[in-house]
């Protein structure tokens, strides 16, 4: 960690106290002026430090800026011991871990970043990631399990998200299948699982699950071709202190409890109950986003939802009354 952070980390954990320019520069082992040289940066970056002759400095506001420091020490008081980074803007989350990976990288970590110039979504779509209003983050992780075990991951983080998400706002957050949260009948989150399986070994050599969170309405609005779908945790684009960090930790958080007990599915029951689509009537929707067309045997246009099988497998009875699981693979839903 960088004296920058350091200094941040000690203001933020006493926020509103003073401390010594000397007394700071004790603590850390480093000098006065290169406390003085922190300041002023963390000042640029809109922390609201105050500065008064012979009492010191005092942090009294922070910006909802992202900090590695604060994520590792919120994961660390929960036992959570996963390497955090941060970067200002990337490409894609997920495309830098991958970068990692073929560099050599080897351990879990987890990476965020403020904005993302080229998000991706599902099937090929882009995933909208302005600065100053998401969370954009992804976590590399080396689970020993199949494939088709590790795709129960996706399930699992839409579960996390829902929660830290309720957590935060108060509000009530739902998904929709198979991992869409949603508040107030708009899609909040999207998640992006990607990875690579060793055909000898029939196991998962690596994952990367990358998740989106609209925290703010950006000031704009959302751009026209997803504005009927997307929502924000927030209506307001006024800012709120420190809740990518809040957000963030809580969402890895609840991440980890889940992922340590991956064979017990205990995130289930959780996923069922905020899963709005049971008991409703839903149109069928085609890998290419077409309405399924009803064509010979049974008609497939819409049916209703029985409920959701072990493996996240959507249970649906059609008109005629056939029961058919259906996967997030072969189909999407619309309510
Ligand atoms: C979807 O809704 O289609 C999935 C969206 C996933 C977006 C996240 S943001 C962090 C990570 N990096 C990406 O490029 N995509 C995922």
């Amino acid at each position: 960690m960088g004296i920058k952070e350091q200094v941040l980390l000690l203001l933020e954990n006493q926020k509103g106290n003073f401390f010594s320019g000397q007394e700071i520069a004790d603590r850390l082992l480093v000098t006065r002026a290169s406390i003085w040289k922190a300041v002023k940066a963390l000042q640029k970056e809109g922390y609201a430090i105050e500065a008064v002759t012979n009492r010191g400095y005092a942090l009294k506001r922070s910006p909802d800026l992202l900090s590695a420091a604060y994520i590792e020490q919120e994961l660390h008081a929960e036992g959570v011991n996963l390497k955090v980074k941060v970067e200002r803007k990337v490409d894609s989350t997920n495309n830098v871990l991958k970068q990692y990976i073929a560099e050599g990288e080897k351990e879990d970590m987890v990476l965020l970043a403020e904005e993302q110039s080229a998000g991706r979504g599902r099937r090929g779509r882009s995933f909208y990631s302005p600065q100053g209003t998401g969370l954009y983050m992804s976590l590399l992780l080396h689970p020993n399990v199949t494939a088709e075990e590790g795709t129960m991951l996706t399930t699992l983080t839409a579960v996390a998200a829902a929660k830290a998400v309720e957590k935060v706002s108060n509000e009530e957050v739902l998904i929709k299948w198979v991992n869409d949260v949603w508040m107030r009948g708009k899609k909040i989150s999207g998640i992006l699982t990607e990875g690579s399986a060793s055909l000898e070994e029939g196991k998962l050599e690596y994952v990367i699950v990358g998740i989106g969170i609209n925290i703010y309405e950006p000031g704009e609005g959302f751009p026209e071709e997803i504005k009927d779908v997307a929502g924000a945790v927030f209506t307001s684009h006024i800012q709120k202190e420190n809740m990518r960090n809040r957000l963030a930790s809580e969402f890895i958080k609840n991440f980890m409890e889940y992922y340590h007990e991956l064979p017990s599915k205990n995130y289930l029951e959780e996923y069922r109950k905020r899963c709005f689509v049971i008991g409703k009537k839903v149109k069928i929707i085609t890998p290419s986003g077409e309405p399924y067309k009803a064509g010979e045997g049974i008609d497939r246009t819409s049916a209703t939802v029985l409920g959701i099988d072990d493996a996240c497998h959507l249970q649906v009875q059609y008109t005629d009354g056939t029961i058919e699981f259906l996967s997030s693979g072969e189909i999407s839903i619309k309510v």
